[in-house]
């Protein structure tokens, strides 16, 4: 055996591990013999060090700030080809020719639609839920409205093109409840972003117009969303699946774990941070130093990530678009002038520099959203979206895998010894 392995020594116990290397080089320490071997497992609260599967589908260099899809760097695809394609990227591993491409989108269009009587659905939800809620609710109630078929590739690929083509109907439906709008459906016209614009924002007669600009920046913000490897609701969403629960509650799990403020509702808590420092005289200055301040349990949101260790490259592509989309449409927000002085004055910090805090993918989205008319409140959606693909990629990858097991961490149990009932 040529394999490079390590040796470790546990109570006298002499072990080989075999390492695992990655295509990028990333090394790791096999210890799936560990426990059955030794009797020890390892200890990693947030697995911060755990690597939980083999993954081909995004590649990420935290210290060097790089982030790949299948092979593509995100500066190379944002903007150059549609989200539809980069969906079908993470999915398929190939982007798509012009017939798979043409293939793919008439699906899209073709399942947009949720049955009539899920619309009741939305009437059981009080007017000020939360469309998170909402979205994590109804994802699962698409199970009992579509079979679960996840038998062969095929109805694998069937359903996960209902998944990816319905939940953005139900995300502007959420919207439009919340607003008491009528909902619109689907137009077989216009493709993934513009048709969802058009559920959102058209009006009763059924007319879409929207800026391209709009348009064009909606679609690059879901490609820099759409996958990031193992993060905190990906590896939900495999969690949930490992038990081969349906995909459906596979999803709407992943969509709860990103809801939280560390995660994807980082970008609605980003917004009302801003908001905040501005009815506050926008002394940024003041948010500075709380951040700082272990005792203020106030953190800079959309600051910090715990795999990016250099300036997040999806924050770097957002900023821009964000002054482009607002000069397009000559709109001075002064929350923008906010974010850039905070993060000037982060970024020259001790404090921020010495833990290798950078904006991240939250900290400028929430800009355009609110140029786009999207309501704060409905940002973590806007993240589900375009997270997506890349849930539906990792749950694909993972009951394919030969690997594949139930997912079944172990702990360390630190409570009573056994005692006695008085
Ligand atoms: N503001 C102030 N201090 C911070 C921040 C922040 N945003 N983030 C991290 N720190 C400090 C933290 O207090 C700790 O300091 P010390 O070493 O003195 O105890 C150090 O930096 C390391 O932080 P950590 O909490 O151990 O890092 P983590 O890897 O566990 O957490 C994080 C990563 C993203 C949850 C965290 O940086 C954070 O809470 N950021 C704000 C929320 C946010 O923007 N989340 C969106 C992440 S990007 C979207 C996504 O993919 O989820």
């Amino acid at each position: 055996m040529n394999k490079k392995a390590v040796k470790i020594k546990i109570d006298d116990k002499e072990l080989l591990l075999p390492i695992i290397k990655g295509s990028e080089s990333e090394s790791a320490i096999d210890i799936t013999s560990l426990r059955k071997e030794t009797g020890y497992i390892t200890f990693d609260p947030g697995y911060a060090n755990t690597g939980s599967c083999q993954s081909d589908i995004t590649f990420i260099d935290g210290e060097k700030g790089i982030l790949r899809y299948r092979g593509y760097p995100i500066e190379d695809l944002a903007g150059k080809v549609k989200f539809t394609d980069v969906s079908y990227l993470l999915l398929n591993g190939e982007l798509p020719s012009i017939d798979k491409k043409s293939l793919f989108s008439q699906a899209l269009k073709k399942e947009a639609n949720i049955h009539e009587d899920m619309k009741r659905f939305f009437d059981g939800f009080p007017l000020n839920a939360h469309p998170m809620a909402t979205l994590s609710s109804m994802v699962t109630a698409l199970s009992a409205f579509n079979p679960v078929q996840t038998d062969d590739e095929q109805s694998i690929n069937d359903t996960i093109i209902k998944i990816l083509a319905k939940v953005k109907t139900i995300a502007a439906y959420s919207y439009r409840k919340y607003h008491g709008l009528p909902f619109i459906y689907p137009n077989q016209d216009l493709n993934y972003v513009e048709n969802f614009l058009h559920m959102m924002f058209s009006d009763s007669q059924d007319t879409f117009h929207t800026e391209q600009v709009l348009v064009e920046a909606l679609d690059l913000l879901l490609i820099l969303h759409a996958d990031h490897e193992q993060n905190c609701s990906t590896s939900t969403v495999r969690m949930a699946g490992s038990s081969m629960s349906n995909i459906y509650g596979a999803i709407s799990a992943g969509i709860a774990a990103l809801w939280g403020p560390l995660h994807g509702g980082a970008n609605q808590a980003v917004l009302e941070m801003l908001e905040m420092i501005k009815n506050d005289n926008s002394d940024f200055k003041k948010y500075i130093q709380l951040a700082k301040s272990k005792d203020s349990g106030f953190r800079l949101m959309g600051f910090g990530h715990r795999v990016y260790k250099n300036y997040d490259p999806r924050a770097k592509i957002i900023s821009k678009v964000a002054e482009k989309v607002l000069n397009k449409l000559n709109i001075d927000d002064p929350l923008l002038d906010i974010a850039r002085q905070l993060e000037r004055v982060a970024l020259e910090d001790e404090y921020f520099i010495s833990r290798k805090l950078y904006p991240n993918v939250d900290f400028y989205s929430g800009i355009i959203y609110r140029a786009m008319g999207i309501p704060t409140n409905m940002f973590t959606v806007m993240f589900a979206l375009g997270r997506l693909p890349g849930w539906l990629a990792h749950w694909k990858e993972m009951i394919n895998s030969p690997e594949f097991r139930i997912n079944r961490p172990r702990q360390i149990y630190t409570g009573y010894t056994e005692r006695k009932l008085k």
